[in-house]
């Protein structure tokens, strides 16, 4: 064996290394005094390196935690080469509490026989900053459950807001134009001898009549079909998809698989919403064919799928939340407890998926 005695000028550089390291370096005897601090431990502790020495490092360290220290010192001593880590609360020499971090790299010669020697961390900030992160974290959640609900319940107003707009079109609008009708049907019945041009005259009128009371109706439909109300989801589809085929769109098929005798309201309006706003999108950018709608029950979830056969949606479009509305229809489903996606379908065109929730009893069948 033979041993290398350091030259004075290595023994500078390696005490000039710990003792201006950036990092904080204690070391401690066996019997817990301080042998050794850097100028950043001293920083932390609150106290010269030179005040320090010869201390037992037990008083930095809060009474209820020293047992926690002193396991920290024993697996010190214990197995080689592992990393030894141990976070406590400790006390500057003011009094002052902060969060201590301990690391050790031990080398397997035996705490009880040798010194140790660790790095010392001040946490209190890193703490801090996370506790900020984590405030934030969560007032950011706060506002967006908060933003989440005012859109539904705007969602809600405008739903009740175009049911009494409809309601008062079709009663009141729809009674009146129909009353004109009767009155011009009854005077064209009182023109014999009156001049053609009356006669015709008054057809004209009841025709023009009849085509405002058909716009009329329909403007209330749309708003909000009464056959929603009244026969339920399935008849209401199979006219919006009849309408879309009305005005030039793909051909298109209602697949209607629903056990349950009827739905919650809630849930049918939506869904009502999510295939109007589905196949404009359909009219407005697929370029497709043909197109099918699909509302199935399984498991106790409503599955809605609007499939076409056009040029696909692009990827920014699938993972994007700036456009409204697919961002509306992601919400309604939301609202719901369920999920929405768009992707391209198999093969070629566009698929919308959404999912909902449903109630595991029949509780909406006697509603
Ligand atoms: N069936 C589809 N086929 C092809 N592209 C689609 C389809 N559905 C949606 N997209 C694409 O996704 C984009 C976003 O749709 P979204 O409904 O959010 O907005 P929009 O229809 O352009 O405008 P808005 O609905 O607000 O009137 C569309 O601009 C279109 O590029
Ligand atoms: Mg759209």
């Amino acid at each position: 064996m033979w041993t290398v005695t350091p030259s004075p000028d290595l023994v500078g550089s390696v005490f000039g290394l710990f003792e201006f390291s950036p990092n904080a370096y204690c070391r401690i005897s066996p019997s817990g005094l301080v042998i050794a601090v850097n100028v950043k431990a001293g920083a932390i502790l609150g106290l010269s390196h030179r005040e320090i020495v010869g201390t037992p490092f037990s008083v930095f360290v809060t009474e209820s935690t020293l047992n926690t220290f002193n396991r920290f010192l024993c697996d010190c001593a214990g197995s080689s080469g592992s990393v030894h880590v141990c976070k406590l609360p400790m006390y500057r020499r003011d009094g002052a509490e902060f969060l201590g971090r301990l690391e050790t790299f031990s080398t397997g010669t035996g705490w009880c026989t040798s010194s140790c020697t660790f790095a010392l961390e001040d946490l209190t900030k890193l703490v801090e900053a996370q506790g900020v992160l984590e405030k934030r974290d969560n007032e950011l959640q706060a506002a967006t459950i908060e933003l989440r609900n005012l859109t539904n319940h705007v969602m809600n107003i405008r739903e009740e807001e175009r049911r009494r707009i409809a309601s008062d079109i079709h009663d009141d609008l729809g009674q009146r134009l129909t009353a004109m009708n009767l009155g011009l049907h009854w005077l064209s019945t009182k023109t014999d001898d009156q001049p053609d041009f009356v006669h015709s005259r008054i057809l004209e009128l009841m025709k023009m009549n009849s085509d405002t009371l058909s716009a009329v109706q329909d403007l209330a439909r749309r708003l909000r079909p009464k056959l929603l109300d009244k026969l339920g989801l399935k008849d209401a589809l199979v006219m919006l998809v009849a309408d879309i085929g009305k005005r030039g769109g793909p051909t298109s098929k209602v697949v209607y698989e629903v056990a349950r005798a009827t739905l919650d309201p809630i849930v049918s309006i939506t869904i009502y919403r999510l295939a109007q706003e589905c196949l404009s999108n359909i009219l407005k950018h697929a370029k497709a064919n043909h197109m099918t709608l699909t509302l199935r029950e399984e498991d106790d979830q409503l599955i809605f799928t609007a499939v076409d056969d056009g040029g696909g949606v692009g990827r920014k479009e699938q993972d994007g939340n700036t456009s409204l509305g697919l961002i509306g229809m992601r919400e309604r489903a939301l609202h719901l407890g369920g999920s929405f996606s768009i992707s391209n379908g198999e093969g070629s065109g566009t698929k919308v998926e959404i999912v909902i929730p449903l109630s595991p009893k029949d509780t909406y069948d006697n509603a």
